[in-house]
């Protein structure tokens, strides 16, 4: 029996702890052993939670690291404290680690990678970029032959899910967040989605994994969609075209060029049929050329795949995965407009 402690009982967390609980003799039969989660921790006191969790729900983060039997914590929180706190002493707590969180992974994560590696302890990310989407895993392992020269993309759910709704519904923006938020699709501060920030976010975990280099958030250029008007979307579609937020990372001879923002896509484009919260993910290698990585973006189970596959490796690599560990270039960033000489 592996046990497991939870940080966060929201969206995704619940997500867990239903699939856990659903496919557990899947789970056993794959790794040969049952999870049990055996704490989880939530900040609000008085929220109605599972009668069924009630035993498990714990207030202190320090309950949870000083449980000898805890041999997996799981970040599904959010925001940047006490998440990187509690995300770095349980790592060198010699305890493994599985986040959500692209904020702390796309600022912090080469650090927590090295005290992984320190450790022996896994740091596994796959729900950080793209929701159920397989995209961490594959750009790793399976396309680590590749020279990667270029990744783009749909990263936010959210925000495709205000566009489409805006263009096939005839929705207006604000109407089109608030269901989104309902959903539990955005963050807890939407503005985050809004203007781009997470999409940056991903996309700096995106290029720093496929380029070998070092790509933080505030290196990617972003602009969100909180300047798109009704007005642009008739005009696009009467262009045949429609509006996406795209991030692009591409890789030329020794710099990077990174960003995010709304572009106009033909129609007949890869991603402008991405639509509502599903995101896509196009990445090209010298060897394998174009591939293409599509699912739903954001939710609890889609999200939750990802959280508890990250679980189950953990616990079937108890000694650390060490192609998590990324060795980096120093790749130099270049800014919109900038050239190399
Ligand atoms: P929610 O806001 O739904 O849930 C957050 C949970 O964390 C709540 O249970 C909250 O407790 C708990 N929490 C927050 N801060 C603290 C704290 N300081 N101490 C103890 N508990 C705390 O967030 P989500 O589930 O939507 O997102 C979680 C993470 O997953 C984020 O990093 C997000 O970016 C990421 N993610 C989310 C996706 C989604 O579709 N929602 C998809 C992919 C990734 P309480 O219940 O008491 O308020
Ligand atoms: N808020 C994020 C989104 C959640 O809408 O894509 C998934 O990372």
């Amino acid at each position: 029996m592996a046990q497991i402690g939870i940080l966060g009982l929201g969206t995704v967390g619940t997500g867990t702890v239903e699939l856990i609980e659903k496919n557990n003799d899947i789970i056993e039969k794959r790794i040969k052993e049952r999870i049990d989660i055996k704490k989880i921790l939530v900040r609000q006191s008085n929220k109605e939670r599972p009668i069924a969790l009630k035993d498990k729900i714990t207030y202190s983060f320090d309950d949870i690291l000083d449980d000898e039997d805890i041999s997996v914590i799981v970040e599904v929180m959010g925001g940047e404290e006490p998440a990187l706190t509690y995300i770095r002493k349980a790592l060198n707590k010699g305890k493994h680690v599985v986040t959500a969180n692209k904020e702390v992974i796309s600022k912090h994560g080469n650090e927590l990678l090295k005290i992984a590696a320190e450790k022996n302890v896994n740091l596994l990310f796959e729900a950080s970029v793209g929701g159920g989407i397989p995209i961490i895993m594959p750009l790793k392992q399976c396309l680590a032959a590749n020279d990667i020269f270029k990744v783009m993309g749909i990263l936010n759910g959210t925000t495709n899910y205000i566009l489409t709704q805006m263009t096939e519904q005839n929705k207006d923006f604000d109407e089109a967040l608030k269901e989104a938020q309902a959903a539990g699709y955005a963050e807890s501060d939407p503005t985050n989605d809004i203007k781009g920030f997470d999409a940056a976010r991903k996309l700096a975990i995106l290029s720093s994994i496929a380029f070998n280099t070092r790509v933080i958030p505030e290196q990617v250029y972003t602009e969100g969609i909180d300047t798109v008007t009704h007005s642009d979307v008739i005009y696009a579609d009467e262009l045949g075209a429609v509006i996406k937020l795209v991030a692009i990372g591409k890789k030329n001879e020794g710099s990077v060029e990174v960003a995010v923002t709304p572009v106009l896509l033909k129609k007949d484009h890869p991603l402008a049929s991405v639509s509502g919260t599903f995101n896509a993910i196009m990445v090209e290698g010298d060897a394998v050329g174009p591939v293409m990585f599509y699912g739903l973006g954001a939710g609890k189970m889609p999200t939750a795949s990802a959280v508890v596959s990250d679980i189950m490796e953990a616990v079937r690599n108890k000694n650390g995965n060490k192609i998590y560990c990324t060795c980096y270039d120093s790749l130099k960033v270049l800014t919109p407009g900038e050239t190399v000489s």
